[in-house]
């Protein structure tokens, strides 16, 4: 029987982890892009002037045609990744940072049939406190980057698993 790990963490603050600048930063240059809009933010943590938050949700309105970056809501994960292979057929590309979660249902259906490639980083990513702004000491978990759209659109058999040596720590 499938067990479940319960995270004693509250769900406010599970889903509002911010991704710490410089990963975003990063992210634009390994990829030569410029993100054009920030799929699950609020007023307040935004990376980009354009943004969806909870009142204007990215799961009922269409992405910008074009490249944007995505660090979801926990608990809504992985209806983010399927609205991103919607999403993707029409054009509008994304950049997720994501739990590592291999052995589960959507990252097969999903990621490994949808995603155009995988970045991993040299080691956990240190998200920042939503309450305090303080970078946590270390995530409980492990991320990477999945990135659906752009050089190579549509179902491929095999998502490249490229190292981004840099991607993890604070230059
Ligand atoms: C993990 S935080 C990411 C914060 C910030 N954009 C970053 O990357 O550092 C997720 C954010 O998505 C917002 N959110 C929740 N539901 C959403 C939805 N349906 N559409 C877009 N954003 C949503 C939350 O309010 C929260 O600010």
């Amino acid at each position: 029987m499938q067990q479940s790990v319960e995270s004693k963490v509250p769900v406010n603050m599970r889903d509002n982890w911010r991704t710490p600048r410089f990963v975003f930063e990063h992210l634009q240059k390994a990829l030569e892009t410029e993100f054009l809009c920030d799929l699950a933010a609020d007023i307040h943590n935004s990376h980009c002037d354009r943004y969806f938050s909870a009142e204007k949700s990215a799961l009922s309105h269409d992405w910008p045609i074009g490249t944007s970056f995505c660090n979801p809501p926990f608990t809504r994960k992985v209806d983010f990744v399927r609205r991103a292979v919607e999403q993707q057929a029409r054009g509008a590309f994304s950049v997720f940072v994501l739990p590592v979660d291999l052995v589960q249902k959507y990252t097969q259906e999903h990621i490994a049939k949808h995603a155009t490639a995988v970045l991993v980083p040299a080691c956990r990513i240190s998200y920042i406190k939503p309450e305090t702004g303080e970078t946590a000491t270390s995530a409980p978990f492990e991320s990477y980057v999945v990135v659906f759209g752009g050089a190579r659109p549509g179902n491929v058999d095999h998502v490249p698993f490229i190292w981004v040596p840099g991607l993890g720590y604070e230059p």
